[in-house]
């Protein structure tokens, strides 16, 4: 039986530091886990009632289809002016309705990811655990990696990449982090 992580990307960016990460991830996964990186999410429009109705635009039904039909979320993404990027959150609003019963509703969920800078997206990765958990996903306790003054390769330092790795771990097994 397969685990499949959904992987939601914070950055849009060719070269992106939290793509190879989530890349990363994807490639070697431990055996017994399938990850997933959600495309796309820059095509959906900004979340808004008139759009959500019998039809939805198509980036926001392949967002939530596969979401649904993952047993994880994981959010890898970098930090925009203390917060998460818009992309990120626009996704999260997706996910989250209709209201009650969103396709985020109940999933094991952690926040993860780099930046260049020396704060390494802390408040991106608390806020976008805080969206997701109003937005009824079960927030794993724990699991913070916020890798930071990252110089070029994200995946040049191998502790960094066995943390990261730990993270995808932890949200596996719904744990925490082992210290
Ligand atoms: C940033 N960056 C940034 N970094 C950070 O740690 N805290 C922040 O508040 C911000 N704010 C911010 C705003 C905007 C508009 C941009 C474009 C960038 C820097 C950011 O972490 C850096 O560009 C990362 O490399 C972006 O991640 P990707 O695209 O490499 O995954």
């Amino acid at each position: 039986q397969q685990t499949r992580v959904a992987v939601l990307l914070g950055s849009t960016r060719t070269g992106s530091l939290n793509r190879r990460i989530a890349e990363h991830l994807r490639d070697h996964a431990p055996a017994g886990v399938t990850v997933d990186v959600v495309e796309g999410l820059d095509t959906i429009p900004f979340y808004t009632e008139e759009l959500d109705g019998e039809t939805v635009p198509a980036g926001a039904s392949t967002l939530r289809q596969a979401v649904a039909s993952a047993d994880r979320v994981l959010a890898v993404t970098p930090e925009y002016n203390g917060t998460m990027p818009a992309v990120l959150n626009n996704a999260i609003d997706w996910l989250s309705r209709p209201y009650g019963a969103g396709a985020i509703v109940g999933k094991p969920f952690a926040a993860i990811g780099a930046t260049p800078t020396p704060y390494g997206g802390k408040w991106s990765h608390e806020h976008a655990r805080h969206s997701a958990t109003i937005a009824g996903a079960l927030v794993v306790e724990g699991i913070v990696v916020d890798e930071s003054a990252v110089e070029g390769d994200p995946l040049a330092d191998e502790a960094a990449v066995q943390r990261l790795l730990g993270a995808l771990d932890a949200l596996v097994a719904h744990e925490p982090i082992a210290a």
